[in-house]
């Protein structure tokens, strides 16, 4: 049977004899049952689906492409181990996530070390990993960087990070490669010629790429092609200073599916986009063929991952508004409140009622902007019932927190029917762990 919003859910998602949604084989309703709620369920077809429509769509359109995996958006062991499984690189944006990749013997040399603010211990680590490449941020981090290399003797491969002036239209916290930012150097403030011929001249530091990050999530495409043609056509002036474009990046952002009647462009018409104006430009300004690096997050995780909740309080303002109360709520998906991001959401233990009213559905944290998800229409619900919310992948359990002293959701990856724990419950002892008494 299919459902409402199944495009939004992993590409498992069913309906089984008990009324009840199944992902990966599995019956959510006694997922809940087993781990508790709230739970993160992952599919691992989905995830892994996703990483190969990447290596496919971006492969066939330009052969020297490596899709690195943007971390920030959840990593852990088991999710670092898959991707590394796939032949993907990785992102990394801080000494954890470095340290995630170290945990499962990420292959260092498919590792890109991004950030603003890599602290010189980040520096040291990621040396001592023998990490790939460290993707430069700003003038301190050249000079730190070039003053590390050379303390051990070795020239370390670098990217540099521009900012082109390319607004994407995402929401002003996720927009990233616009003037006023904090990341990348400037091409229209003249920051970014001199961090290159800086970069060409540094001694311990070898220049081979140049990227950019526009911000996330993306639904257009015409910001990638106008990125793609303002760093290219900047860059062209460089050449004969010495600069050699081995690899060069877009960065990630695409988008996927939140709400029903907000569909994302498929991998395909962002790989097309992407690929063709790289290819025309490369070949117009002389720049041979670099590897095109992308670095998707979202769209490889966002899918792959639901949320499941337990009903409890309801609270009826009559004419105002019907509150429905989750276990879970801004500890383990701050972005509503953060972003005013929306979602959708099933009643997963009766999946054919029909929708009859309008409900919010709130969090259990001690704030008032913890809402999940605002004015969506649901069957009527009753305490007890399974909630699942679908696109949680990313972006969610990463930057869970947690407040209020509420332990961070337990995670499962489920697939062919089972379901095996990649994450517990943060428990009460946990929490204290760090607490000095
Ligand atoms: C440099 C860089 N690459 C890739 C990403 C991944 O973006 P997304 O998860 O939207 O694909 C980000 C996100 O902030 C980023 O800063």
């Amino acid at each position: 049977m299919t459902f409402d919003n199944i495009s939004l859910f992993p590409v498992t998602a069913a309906v089984n004899a008990d009324d009840h949604l199944t992902l990966g084989g599995c019956d959510v309703v006694d997922l809940a049952r087993e781990f508790g709620t709230p739970l993160y369920v992952f599919d691992e077809d989905t995830l892994r689906g996703m990483c190969r429509e990447f290596v496919a769509e971006f492969g066939k359109r330009y052969p020297d492409s490596k899709v690195a995996y943007a971390s920030k958006a959840f990593v852990n062991p088991a999710i670092a181990r898959i991707v590394a499984e796939e032949g993907l690189g990785l992102d990394v944006v801080s000494g954890g996530e470095l340290a995630v990749a170290k945990a499962v013997d990420f292959p260092a040399e498919d590792i890109y070390f991004h950030g603003n603010n890599k602290t010189p211990d980040e520096l040291e680590f990621a040396l001592d990993y023998g990490i790939g490449q460290v993707v430069v941020d700003s003038f301190h981090e050249l000079e730190t960087l070039d003053e590390i290399a050379g303390r051990r003797g070795m020239r370390q491969d670098i990217m540099l990070r521009l900012s082109p002036g390319v607004d994407p239209h995402t929401h002003a916290a996720t927009t990233t490669g616009i003037l006023d930012s904090k990341f990348g150097f400037s091409i229209e403030t003249g920051d970014a010629a001199k961090a290159i011929r800086q970069s060409l001249r540094a001694a311990n530091l070898n220049l081979v790429g140049i990227h950019f990050h526009l911000g996330s999530p993306i639904f257009e495409l015409e910001p990638y092609a106008l990125g793609v043609e303002v760093a290219l056509n900047f860059l062209s002036q460089f050449k004969e200073e010495g600069l050699q474009l081995r690899e060069f990046s877009p960065g990630g952002g695409f988008a996927i599916g939140y709400l029903r009647n907000e569909p994302p462009p498929e991998i395909s018409e962002y790989a097309e986009v992407i690929a063709a104006s790289a290819t025309r430009l490369c070949d117009e300004l002389g720049f041979g063929t670099p590897r095109l690096i992308v670095e998707p997050g979202r769209s490889i995780v966002g899918r792959a991952g639901v949320a499941l909740y337990t009903v409890g309080g309801i609270k009826d303002i009559p004419t105002v508004r019907k509150y429905v109360s989750l276990d879970g709520g801004m500890g383990d998906n701050i972005r509503p409140a953060i972003y005013g991001s929306e979602y959708e959401a099933v009643l997963a233990s009766r999946m054919s009622a029909s929708s009859e009213e309008v409900v919010t559905l709130a969090g259990k944290y001690c704030e008032s902007g913890d809402v999940l998800v605002r004015d969506i229409t649901m069957p009527v619900v009753k305490p007890g019932d399974i909630i699942a919310i679908p696109s949680s992948g990313a972006y969610a359990p990463s930057m869970a927190s947690n407040y209020n002293l509420n332990g961070r959701p337990a995670i499962v990856m489920a697939k062919d029917g089972d379901a095996r724990l990649i994450r517990r419950r943060e428990s009460y002892a946990d929490m204290m762990m760090m607490d000095v008494v």
